[in-house]
């Protein structure tokens, strides 16, 4: 297999997102919309990824910089056009000899399998592979003209396209491939002289074909190449992605009784044989596995969830939540970087923070982990098989020993040895009679006020 690169333009102003945030920035199923693009191009092979940024787009160089480093950092300064930008990646490319792919930095949902196709035919002999798709609405879409094989005999920009070509509803995604020598010397044939006054990367078919280069196109649906310029379309993109995830966990053996309102992120895990209830949503990092239920209304992120736990209704998971084998985590319970051991119980009310809770335990309800003092936070252990009763305070650091019971109500600020009992809050007393003659003597007074 030949070496493969990819090249994701991404200089874009993005004006009608209408964001302080720069347009490939913005996040599709939890995951920044250039991180797709670069999570696609490691997926097929890509041993080399530049990203070609705007001089302006500070934040999306400090990203790149951040999950690639800075020699996957091209500048097109200024824009002139597709075909300028590839171009502008030359020079980070170096000596790359190989398939090259380029990708568009907010076109977030392309399967790996098109992408795989394009290169397939540079395998079998194409100078360029083109990933095209049918439009519903053609409108400013390059169309792809082709002849009587089905080979690519020109992509024709809509703006300089005839009746007849605009007739066409066969359309370019803009995600193409070609051998590194080949892009950069078609690329190099490339002039400005059209509607735009821009470099058109698409103009690299017609010169191919010139050269007597085979060019392909290779279909993908509408939705896999769905680019985003707008929030409306974002919005678009994030349904797509949801739709796709939820059909692919549902085949995979996932039980969901609305699947509509259940939200994933871009890395969800989930086990067959999982039941999700109704509105649940997934943050990025989860992991569920087989025969645990999450009941309506949860809210989970960066969780591990073993087989056969029960969450919610109405629980919270926060990042480090890591539940055991058979945990049950109920209604209105935050869980945070915290162990929940084997068939342990925290069933309603309560904060678990930076805590490890053993097997068997049960946290009773309104229990609170109390683990910030408004500088610093501090750990609470409870053992195995310890029982903390209702409404009780844990104020960290602290460990309550295995099997220990911890009064309700309790204030807990020492440790508490293994199989005691620990009651820390104020000792009930009784005066016989005393709420009667306390009455009594009310209702005198407030007579004799009323005389008076
Ligand atoms: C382009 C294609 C068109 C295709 C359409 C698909 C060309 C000439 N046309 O048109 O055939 O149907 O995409 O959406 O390629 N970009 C840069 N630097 C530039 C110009 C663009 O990085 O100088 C980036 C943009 O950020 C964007 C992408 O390239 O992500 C596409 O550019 P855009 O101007 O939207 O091209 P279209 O006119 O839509
Ligand atoms: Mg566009």
């Amino acid at each position: 297999m030949a070496a493969r690169a990819a090249i994701i333009l991404a200089a874009g102003q993005g004006t009608r997102m209408k964001s302080a945030l720069p347009k490939v920035l913005h996040s599709v199923g939890g995951r920044p919309m250039v991180d797709w693009s670069v999570d696609l191009a490691r997926r097929v092979g890509c041993e080399r990824i530049i990203v070609v940024c705007s001089p302006a787009g500070i934040a999306v160089q400090d990203h790149v910089r951040s999950v690639l480093g800075e020699d996957a950092i091209a500048i097109q300064d200024p824009p002139q056009g597709t075909g300028h930008a590839v171009g502008c990646a030359k020079e980070a490319l170096g000596p790359f000899q190989g398939d090259i792919v380029v990708l568009y930095g907010d076109t977030p949902l392309i399967p790996a399998v098109a992408v795989e196709a394009l290169f397939d035919e540079l395998a079998n002999g194409a100078s360029v592979g083109v990933l095209g798709f049918d439009a519903a609405e053609p409108g400013s879409y390059g169309r792809l003209i082709t002849n009587h094989a089905g080979d690519l005999e020109a992509i024709v920009e809509a703006k300089e396209a005839s009746e007849e070509q605009l007739a066409v509803t066969f359309c370019n995604s803009g995600v193409m491939a070609a051998r590194a020598e080949n892009l950069f010397s078609l690329l190099s044939k490339v002039t400005n002289d059209n509607a735009k006054g821009e470099y058109y990367l698409t103009d690299i078919v017609g010169l191919a074909r010139e050269d007597g280069g085979l060019c392909r196109a290779v279909h993908c649906s509408e939705t896999d190449v769905l680019g985003v310029n707008s929030r409306v379309e974002l919005a678009q993109a994030e349904t797509a992605f949801q739709t796709r995830r939820r059909e692919e966990l549902l085949i995979e053996g996932v039980t969901m009784t609305n699947p509509e309102t259940v939200f994933f992120s871009y890395d969800t895990m989930i086990e067959n044989d999982v039941i999700i209830e109704p509105n649940v949503v997934f943050g990025p990092g989860v992991y569920v596995r087989s025969g645990a239920r999450i009941r309506a209304f949860s809210h989970l992120e960066g969780a591990q969830i073993s087989n056969g736990c029960e969450i919610g209704p109405y629980a919270r998971l926060r990042p480090g939540a890591v539940l055991e084998e058979g945990a049950k985590i109920g209604n209105f319970v935050e869980v945070k970087k915290t162990r929940i051991g084997k068939g342990a119980k925290a069933n309603h009310l309560a904060y678990l923070g930076d805590g490890d809770v053993g097997a068997g335990a049960n946290i009773g309800a309104g229990t609170i982990f109390c683990n910030y003092d408004g500088f610093l936070k501090y750990q609470t252990r409870v053992g195995k098989n310890a029982f903390v009763g209702s409404n009780s305070s844990l104020v960290a650091p602290v460990s309550i020993g295995d099997g220990a019971i911890i009064g309700s109500g309790s204030v807990i600020t020492k440790d508490v040895e293994p199989d005691a009992l620990s009651v820390a809050r104020g000792r009930q007393m009784q005066k016989s009679g005393w709420a009667t003659s306390f009455r009594d003597k009310m209702a005198e007074i407030k007579a004799a006020k009323k005389k008076g």
